[in-house]
């Protein structure tokens, strides 16, 4: 059942930019409006100031900065189907949170959605820095019932979809490095980490974890990151509203695994990689375990290797692996 405070919200978002009066809310929720005001507080204290104006009624001054969960739902009641929205203000990480849900039998799909985490995981085990609270540290949970070997291009593809968003809703041109970045001028702003337990022949579920920086201002990175890494309000030059952008963020990547699971995202995966592919044409450099293979990036084939080609030899295919770009000097 849908809280006071939501449906308070609701109004105020609907009717936007004109106010509610308090007895329109009182009247929509039953309630007195000294209770409507009492609502009202709890809302403030989730960081949304109100405009009010006597003979006029409530309207939203400003929403919270950080991440709130009923802002998030609200953005998302155009949707068909109800989202399982999880929103913790501390945890170690979403991934892991993730699993201990699964654990505990949470109907998919769901998705997790922190405002810190003191253990953000990344690839090859490093630490994702997560100090929030004006970034995005969400973990998306299904259960995909699909052969493993379909998997290979499933966070390419929810990469080049993400992408795409972003380019829309920040109006930049933003990047993938492959197999999980996300860049903009040359910085990382997000990262993925796609993590799947396996039954014999079949994905039993799949936990699509993503970091992204949107509003940490640049001088809250450590110090061995302030070079590599950026936000999506550094890119832009102005704040980018997080709650919008997450409600944006969680219909992508539902209707993304979707069309995965359906097969036609085979229809726009090349195009769209390719249209954010940083690496094509680039000389790069590959670690894979002990090997090393320096060359030029070929984009990638349809089961998502990177192909490389060194010297005059054919591409060579490579499913996983650090890659870096090698910068000549001018
Ligand atoms: C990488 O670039 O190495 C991948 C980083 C993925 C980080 C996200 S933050 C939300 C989710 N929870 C985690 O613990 N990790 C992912």
């Amino acid at each position: 059942m849908n809280s006071p405070e939501f449906i308070i919200l609701c109004e105020l978002l609907d009717r936007d930019p004109a106010f509610v009066s308090g007895t329109t809310l009182a009247r929509k929720l039953g309630l007195s409006r000294v209770a409507v005001w009492m609502h009202m507080g709890k809302l403030r204290a989730q960081g949304f100031e109100f405009e009010a104006v006597r003979n006029h009624g409530y309207r939203i001054r400003r929403p919270p900065g950080a991440l709130n969960p009923l802002l998030v739902q609200a953005y998302l009641r155009p949707r068909r189907q109800p989202v399982d929205l999880l929103w913790l203000p501390d945890i170690d990480s979403t991934n892991a949170e993730a699993e201990r849900q699964l654990a505990a039998a949470r109907p998919t799909p769901f998705v997790v959605l922190a405002q810190r985490q003191s253990r953000g995981r990344g690839r090859f085990g490093r630490v994702w820095h997560s100090a929030g609270p004006g970034d995005l540290y969400a973990s998306f949970v299904f259960r995909p019932r699909l052969e493993p070997g379909r998997m290979t291009t499933f966070t390419l593809w929810m990469g080049a979809s993400l992408c795409d968003l972003v380019a829309k809703f920040c109006r930049i041109q933003p990047g993938l490095k492959w197999p999980n970045d996300l860049y903009f001028q040359g910085r990382k702003f997000g990262g993925m980490l796609t993590e799947a337990r396996v039954d014999a022949d079949q994905i039993r579920d799949l936990v699509f974890g993503l970091g992204l920086n949107v509003n940490s201002p640049a001088d809250s990175l450590p110090p061995a990151l302030a070079r590599q890494a950026t936000s999506l309000s550094a890119c832009t030059g102005e704040p980018v509203d997080l709650n919008r952008l997450t409600a944006a963020i969680v219909g992508c990547v539902y209707s993304a695994y979707e069309q995965f699971v359906e097969g036609s995202f085979r229809d726009t995966f090349a195009d769209l990689w390719n249209r954010y592919d940083l690496l094509r044409g680039q000389a790069v450099t590959l670690l894979h375990g002990p090997r090393q293979v320096t060359g030029i990036a070929g984009g990638i084939d349809d089961e998502g290797s990177l192909l490389i080609r060194s010297g005059n030899g054919r591409p060579q295919r490579f499913s996983a692996g650090e890659v870096t770009l090698e910068r000549t000097e001018p």
